[in-house]
């Protein structure tokens, strides 16, 4: 593929978002009011672990809410990396070339949802680096998914790099139009071995505050019924080098 043709197929992905209709939307219950569902994905391959832990305590405040959610565990299996092979942009928007892990089955279940919260545990002052692989090629290969969707990250740690965590799932994010959900601290927990975290109890309410915040975010922006902001630019992309 040339630069030309390259440029002109990553706009056109970029610009996808504008086509998705609000998942909402479809979700309408018998008394009119719209339910809402986060994703919540837990990165770490101890599927009962502290994130697990996070995750369960952000389920049972959105539940308080009225707003549905699933967990997803990436587990144990392996993850592919993105392999920047350019599949995805030749299939009109169908996903990362590579469909025998959990990206695939994270990316149908993205169709559903209206926002997305990812935790992860902190390993070497970074998230792992399965939930890494995942995140890229979601993100690479379905952004028209994720696109516009309220969206926050999570970090569990023993003892140190969880801001730097946070900052590189942040990343993504920030790049994808998704408005970033915030707490009442940053969204980090404490904890080693398995449930040890729940003794944390700043980083569990912490973990219960994002998910009210989430909750409120997600009734206000839609509650016109138009959550995407009308841009009247397509977006740009030059490379640095020419
Ligand atoms: C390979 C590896 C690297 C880790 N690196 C860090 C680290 O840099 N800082 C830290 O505080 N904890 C570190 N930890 C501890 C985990 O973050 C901690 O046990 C966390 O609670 C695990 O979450 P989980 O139970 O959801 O898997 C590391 C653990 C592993 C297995």
């Amino acid at each position: 593929m040339n630069r030309r043709d390259f440029i002109k197929k990553a706009t056109m992905a970029a610009a996808g978002a504008a086509v998705v209709s609000p998942v909402s939307a479809m979700l309408n219950n018998v008394t009119g009011e719209t339910k809402f569902k986060v994703l919540l994905i837990n990165g770490s391959p101890r599927t009962d672990g502290n994130t697990f832990c996070c995750l369960k305590e952000i389920e049972a405040t959105l539940q308080k809410h009225g707003v549905e959610s699933e967990i997803v565990q990436i587990g144990r299996k392996p993850v592919r990396m993105c392999i920047n092979c350019g599949g995805c942009r030749q299939n009109n928007g169908a996903g990362c070339a590579f469909d025998d892990d959990m990206c695939s089955v994270i990316a149908e279940k993205m169709k559903e949802s209206d926002a997305l919260i990812v935790g992860t545990p902190v390993y070497y002052g970074q998230p792992n680096g399965g939930i890494l692989s995942l995140m890229q090629r979601l993100f690479y290969s379905t952004g028209h998914l994720v696109q516009n969707k309220p969206a926050a990250a999570l970090a569990v740690c023993r003892r140190g790099g969880a801001t730097a965590t946070l900052q590189t799932m942040n990343m993504m994010f920030e790049m994808m139009n998704m408005p970033v959900v915030t707490s009442q601290y940053w969204n980090i927990a404490y904890g080693a071995g398995k449930g040890e975290v729940k003794l944390d109890t700043e980083g569990m309410q912490t973990m219960r505050t994002l998910a009210t915040n989430m909750a409120f975010l997600l009734k206000k922006i839609h509650a016109d019924g138009n959550p995407t902001p009308q841009r009247d630019e397509f977006p740009a992309f030059m490379n640095f080098i020419r």
